[in-house]
């Protein structure tokens, strides 16, 4: 699929179907008016018979009229004449959609935009990408059935910019591309059931990543490795496993780079079924898509290379399943981590943090300028903040606010926890330095101060994805977040 922005106006641009913004009462957006006056006012008064309000969402594919080079015409339901990102999101999603359906191979999209404040042309380029990738995004399915065909879709062109935001436009999309690629990596990790999706599987992907970029480079740790880091409590989750664990190295080094290296870690649970804390069975496949941290470290580090980011990065993912078994960790036992801190684990469905500890002591050794951890480390932090935005905590407010501000811009949300001494002074044992679990108040937070417990002198953050990594019902899939989020952070972040 090929990307491009116009800066003519929409009766100027070649394309096989134009697609234009309707609002409430039949009110056309800005260029819809200047392409209805091309063809004598056609457009508006086949709208004023009021078969197509405007209803946002709803779309409605024309044959040519008078005076245009495109052959169709579709119109979109845009709402209210105030769009929000929201709404232009869901307008946009929908014409994709749309033209999917069609034989249209190239359109020109002219909706009506978020105001300039909410929406610069840059980040206007970025997010259309995101979006109409998101929207043609089908999950690799394991059906045995004749697989639909093809979107005839081939090009689709944005508008119109004004002249001169051609440069930051054409610099959105080369962005909003890498984005697309990297939370496609995402989703097809995650969306891969278990028994394919495995801990060795997971490290073969990340060899293949390094066998595409120049910048990459990977090294897997096997358990013998794992052993000699001392990662007792990493080992500690695997041992109840047939499958091998991996810790998985990423390095993208930049020649342009001075400073030290930013380091991303994801939980990598190819399957969570809790351990002899068994979980309920309710709903406990969606625990395949407990590795969707690893994933979104996998498709960021293809994003990093991808736009030969100035910056020195390296992805962690400490990966095994989480199975009950008689050689599997029991309530009450005590482990000692990498960093020498002894655990008593309580309850062995809280293993995230475990594997997560030893990562993130792993990290020291790169003296990192910031270390991000991405986790679907709670149930507690879908209670708190649903599935709309991304938990985050921080031991260092400016990178929190970083994060949060990133997601804003990128449309791809995320919130601030507040991480006080009072939570990890909560997960107290009587048997070790500290235990795994603190009840179930505050559930989100205890599990960032176990991790904050491990970082002390680092620039750490930690992104909660439970929520919004995937979604369970009727869509049932990873949501590649947050890979737009942290695109925005890297491009921020790559310019200072
Ligand atoms: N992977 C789960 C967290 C999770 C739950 C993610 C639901 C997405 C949806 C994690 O390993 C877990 O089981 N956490 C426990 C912690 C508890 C035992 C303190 C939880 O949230 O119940
Ligand atoms: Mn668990
Ligand atoms: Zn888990």
């Amino acid at each position: 699929m090929q990307f491009e922005i116009f800066t003519s106006g929409l009766p100027q641009v070649q394309a096989d179907c134009v697609v234009i913004g309707v609002h409430e009462h039949g009110e056309l957006s800005a260029s819809g008016k200047a392409l209805d006056r091309r063809c004598g006012g056609a457009i508006a008064r086949f709208l004023k018979r009021g078969d197509f309000p405007g209803r946002l969402g709803e779309t409605l594919l024309l044959p040519a009229f008078p005076r245009l080079k495109a052959s169709r015409v579709l119109l979109v339901g845009q709402g209210a004449t105030e769009v929000s990102r929201r709404s232009w999101r869901k307008a946009l999603s929908a014409a994709v959609g749309a033209l999917a359906k069609t034989r249209v191979a190239s359109a020109a999209v002219a909706l009506t935009r978020p105001a300039n404040r909410e929406l610069d042309d840059y980040t206007y380029a970025r997010s259309a990408v995101e979006i109409t990738r998101a929207a043609l995004y089908r999950v690799n399915d394991l059906k045995s059935g004749k697989k639909p065909a093809e979107p005839a879709l081939q090009k689709i062109k944005f508008g119109p910019l004004p002249t001169s935001a051609a440069r930051s436009g054409k610099r959105g999309i080369a962005h909003g591309l890498a984005s697309a690629n990297g939370a496609k990596i995402m989703r097809d990790l995650a969306n891969l059931p278990g028994n394919v999706c495995t801990p060795t599987y997971l490290a073969e992907q990340a060899h293949a990543l390094a066998e595409r970029h120049a910048s990459l480079k990977v090294k897997v740790l096997e358990e013998a490795d794992i052993r000699a880091e001392k990662m007792g409590c990493f080992l500690a989750v695997t041992q109840g496993s047939e499958q091998p664990p991996k810790f998985i190295v990423i390095e993208h080094k930049s020649p342009k780079a001075s400073r030290a290296p930013l380091v991303f870690v994801g939980k990598g649970i190819t399957f969570d079924t809790g351990g002899i804390s068994l979980k309920d069975p309710g709903a406990m496949d969606e625990m395949k898509f407990d590795m969707s941290g690893a994933a979104a470290v996998l498709g960021i580090m293809n994003v990093i290379a991808e736009l030969a980011l100035p910056m020195n990065v390296v992805g962690l993912v400490p990966t095994c399943e989480n199975m009950p078994s008689g050689r599997a960790i029991k309530p009450g036992d005590i482990v000692t981590s990498a960093a020498g801190l002894t655990v008593e684990i309580l309850n062995t469905d809280a293993e995230g943090r475990l594997i997560l500890c030893d990562a993130l002591h792993y990290a020291r050794r790169y003296k990192p300028h910031t270390v991000i951890d991405m986790a679907t480390l709670t149930g507690a932090c879908v209670i708190a903040l649903g599935v709309h935005h991304s938990g985050v905590m921080a031991n260092d407010d400016g990178l929190a606010q970083e994060l949060v501000a990133a997601g804003v811009r990128a449309d791809d949300r995320a919130w601030q926890l507040p991480l006080t001494d009072e939570y990890g002074e909560q997960l107290k044992s009587n048997f070790a330095d500290f235990a795994n679990v603190a009840g179930r108040d505050g559930g989100a937070i205890t599990a960032g101060a176990f991790l904050a417990k491990f970082t002390k002198g680092l620039r750490w953050a930690h992104m909660d994805i439970a929520g919004s990594a995937y979604v369970g019902g009727a869509a049932k899939g990873s949501t590649g977040r947050p890979i737009a989020l942290l695109t925005d952070y890297l491009v921020q972040r790559a310019r200072r």
